[in-house]
């Protein structure tokens, strides 16, 4: 089977965070592409990974990027898949600056930004996207769901 969701990031640097999108895609079973792909750095390979993101299969991107973090954006100018951005901390500014430059899209262009940092919840919205039309993935979702629930209603407190 091939991959369903594209998890693309400007730098290795990222991938610390941006692993746990990538690690609850793969606890539901759902192939998955990892790769760098940076606007700024390698902005034809970003172009020519945009392009053909559909063609190629992907329904859903996540793309994560800290500073002038321009990738999830520019992804989402050139497909019209979904692209889910996830802004990434880095030293300066505690990931503001990519929070900002994520989420303040023009007009008809969209990019769901999750929280700074929040590959995990990237990847659960990847999977939301998907179960629309796979059972499988809903069904996962559900224990997911419940397992969450029950984590939470088990806990107390001294
Ligand atoms: C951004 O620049 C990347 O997404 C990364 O968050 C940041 C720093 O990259 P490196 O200098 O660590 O490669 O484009």
């Amino acid at each position: 089977m091939s991959a369903r969701v594209a998890v693309v990031m400007g730098s290795d640097s990222d991938w610390p965070v941006m692993k746990a999108a990538a690690d609850v895609l793969a606890e539901a079973g759902v192939e998955f592409d990892a790769d760098i792909v940076s606007a700024h750095r390698t902005p034809d390979k970003m172009f020519a990974f945009a392009k053909d993101a559909r063609s190629n299969g992907y329904q859903a991107i996540i793309a994560g990027a800290g500073g002038a973090a321009h990738l999830p954006g520019m992804i989402a100018s050139v497909t019209t898949l979904p692209v889910i951005g996830v802004p990434i901390a880095l030293k300066q500014l505690d990931g503001m600056d990519s929070l900002l430059s994520i989420v303040q899209m023009p007009s008809g262009v969209p990019v769901a930004t999750v929280g700074i940092g929040q590959a995990k919840n990237a990847g659960l919205l990847a999977l939301r996207i998907l179960s629309t039309t796979d059972e499988s993935v809903a069904a996962w979702l559900q224990k997911f769901s419940s397992t969450q629930r029950d984590a939470v209603l088990d806990k107390k407190l001294d």
